[in-house]
């Protein structure tokens, strides 16, 4: 039977109060990335998926469905435990492997939005009925500590999530997931390569305006949630390469100035016009520097794989004995 349980006290108000007052005390500008999924940031999301120019999603599951059953083959049976899961529609050439000839399968699919992770969790029962699912609602990190109840594991980790993290944030979440991981563990990391700057900024601005409104409707949801009394109409949308960070930066753009309350700590921001709050990053990959960077975290890479474009990689990775 599918259970969807929530760890503790995720995304409460309050948190969220609390990330946007810290983001918009600082300068430049910034607001942490998690927030951009409330259930229609997630429905916005999985358009993004199918746009012509997000190349992502499509590269990624070509590489899958190549290479499902030697993962299979490498790592035997495991349970599967998916870092912000989202829709899970890729997962599904995982699991068609993994459940290959009726093999029970454990999958437990992790995300900060509740919505996605339900639809996702039925959606999955229904089509693989010897996989067993157990949703876990929360952040990345609570998750970390239930994985040595998994036995062997195999941590997924797709759709360039990891590209979102700076420095700091990669440099803890490996910390945390090495630390947690047991010995003989994997993972399996789905990472976009760098590429010329024009094929990456015009991914991150599709023509028909949904990443636009993905990036606006963080501004919407703390107008209901935060009381921020914004106007809308008054932000734009913008996503550039920084080719010294090597990271697409995408933010608002303020056309004119804002007064943003956070009613719940009675405090207010005032934006010029011209301001750019920074609502996500997405870091572009070598892999060369990749694979010499987690094996520092004790993760040998056991076996790559990209698309016949060389756009996006899936690395399969195991924590040393
Ligand atoms: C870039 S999407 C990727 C979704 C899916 N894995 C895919 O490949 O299409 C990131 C997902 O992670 C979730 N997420 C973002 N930050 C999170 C966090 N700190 N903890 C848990 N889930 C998070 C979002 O709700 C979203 O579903």
């Amino acid at each position: 039977m599918m259970v969807v349980s929530t760890m503790t006290s995720p995304d409460t108000v309050l948190d969220f109060a609390h990330a946007v007052a810290l983001g918009l005390s600082d300068r430049p500008r910034w607001l942490p990335s998690r927030f951009l999924y409330d259930e229609r940031g997630s429905e916005l999301f999985e358009q993004i998926c199918e746009l012509p120019e997000y190349y992502l999603t499509r590269a990624e599951a070509a590489i899958l469905r190549r290479v499902a059953p030697v993962l299979r083959r490498k790592t035997g049976p495991v349970t599967l435990v998916e870092l912000g899961s989202g829709s899970s529609v890729k997962t599904d050439l995982l699991l068609a492997a993994y459940a290959e000839e009726g093999a029970s399968v454990r999958y437990v699919p992790v995300d900060v939005s509740a919505s996605i992770l339900r639809t996702a969790a039925e959606r999955i029962e229904e089509t693989f009925p010897s996989v067993n699912v157990s949703g876990l609602h929360g952040e990345f990190e609570q998750a970390l500590p239930l994985l040595e109840d998994y036995g062997p594991v195999m941590l997924l980790f797709l759709g360039s999530s990891i590209g979102n993290f700076n420095q700091a944030e990669s440099l803890a979440f490996w910390r945390r997931v090495a630390a947690a991981l047991p010995r003989g563990g994997w993972v399996l990391l789905g990472v976009d390569l760098a590429k010329p700057a024009a094929v990456l900024e015009a991914a991150y601005n599709d023509a028909a305006g949904v990443t636009a409104a993905f990036t606006r409707n963080l501004f919407a949801r703390m107008n209901r949630e935060l009381g921020a009394g914004l106007d809308l109409a008054a932000i734009g949308h913008e996503a550039r390469w920084n080719p010294e960070w090597q990271r697409i930066e995408i933010g608002a753009r303020f056309h004119r100035r804002q007064t943003l309350h956070v009613e719940p700590l009675g405090r207010r921001f005032t934006i010029e016009p011209g301001e750019l709050v920074m609502t996500e990053i997405s870091r572009k990959y070598s892999l060369p520097n990749l694979t010499e960077y987690l094996r520092c975290f004790g993760l040998a890479t056991a076996h790559t794989a990209t698309d016949d474009q060389r756009r996006f990689a899936v690395l399969l990775l195991q924590k040393g004995e």
